[in-house]
């Protein structure tokens, strides 16, 4: 009787532990990030946050955003998160490069003519496959985010390919990028975005290409006077996680969790034309900055000069990747 007693205390005790354990260690979701907070993936990643949050699952998953590299920059992030120690990214899909060669179509310079025509490649069965692109490597892409349109700034005025040749331009790990500049006869370097301000700021490089949210909240508009609206190539982001953690989430949570990521997404896409259309005017109220326009003749000649990159590397993508994402401009 006794010998029952205390079996069956033992059982009760050994419940509450683990029904305290389970309150004690909510699934933790760490999303690290580059940007600011006031950009189109910086308020995605706090939207996300809230939106888990007010869910039913709200007291069973927490989400930790760490924005500004705080946590780790682009270059290590999908390591750590292939390690368990991250579990949310956005990279740009310029820096997937190590992991697959398909998403460097993103990449090419003048290849899409507006954001609709991104939305339309990323949304059809080709845009939907590279989403898949990385599941090889253990990860998952779990859908788009976007920044928008890259503009080039610079130390002096950049209005015709000439004005580049020579000059020293930070870009993202993509040897697209590389090529790309490397076709005006310029010198790409590939740096993390968090060393970028101090380079720019120092003269160790004459310029860098980025969307407007970017330039301004990261206050490169302060240290580079001439910025040039190229439209040359676009920023968006691949929002990934570890196939492992994310198919490891328990049935009753995942479905929550990725209807609060999707909107949060959304949200994000829906407003990314916005912040960029903000961040222009606040660099043009600042005077710190001059934006120039390019005549519709001196456009041509940076196509021209960039676009032969495409068939450098339609092996390496595919041309029929290039294909669709090019057809995509036709509406
Ligand atoms: C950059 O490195 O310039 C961008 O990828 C930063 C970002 O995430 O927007």
């Amino acid at each position: 009787m006794r010998t029952l007693k205390l079996a069956s205390l033992t059982t009760l005790a050994a419940g509450v532990m683990m029904a305290g354990s389970a309150l004690a260690d909510p699934i933790t979701i760490k999303f690290s990030h580059v940007v600011a907070e006031n950009t189109p993936k910086g308020q995605m990643a706090e939207k996300f946050k809230d939106l888990v949050e007010q869910s039913s699952v709200g007291d069973r998953v927490d989400v930790e955003v760490y924005p500004n590299s705080q946590l780790y920059g682009d270059d290590q992030v999908l390591e750590a998160m292939l390690l368990g120690d991250v579990q949310l990214a956005a990279p740009a899909l310029s820096k997937f490069q190590k992991y697959t060669d398909q998403l460097q179509v993103f990449d090419l310079p003048f290849l899409f003519e507006d954001m609709d025509a991104v939305e339309r490649f990323q949304s059809s069965e080709t845009g939907q496959k590279l989403l898949t692109s990385l599941e090889s490597k253990g990860l998952l892409g779990l859908g788009y985010l976007h920044n928008g349109m890259k503009q080039l700034s610079a130390s002096e005025p950049l209005r015709v390919p000439e004005d580049a040749a020579g000059k020293k331009f930070r870009i993202m790990t993509s040897d697209v990028l590389e090529a790309q500049f490397e076709a005006v006869d310029a010198a790409p370097l590939k740096k993390p975005f968090s060393e970028v301000f101090m380079m720019l700021q120092t003269q160790a490089i004459d310029g860098q290409e980025n969307t407007y949210s970017n330039i301004y909240s990261q206050n490169f508009y302060e240290v580079q006077p001439y910025i040039t609206e190229s439209n040359h190539g676009l920023l968006d982001y691949m929002v990934v996680s570890s196939a492992s953690f994310w198919n490891g989430l328990p049935d009753d949570v995942r479905p929550e969790v990725e209807k609060a990521l999707d909107e949060a997404v959304a949200y994000g896409n829906e407003i990314a034309a916005q912040e960029n259309q903000e961040a222009k005017q606040a660099i043009i109220d600042s005077g710190k900055s001059e934006i120039i326009e390019l005549t519709a003749e001196q456009r041509q000649q940076w196509v021209d000069a960039m676009k032969p990159v495409w068939e450098q590397f339609s092996d390496a993508i595919g041309q029929d990747v290039i294909d669709a994402a090019a057809a995509s401009n036709e509406g």
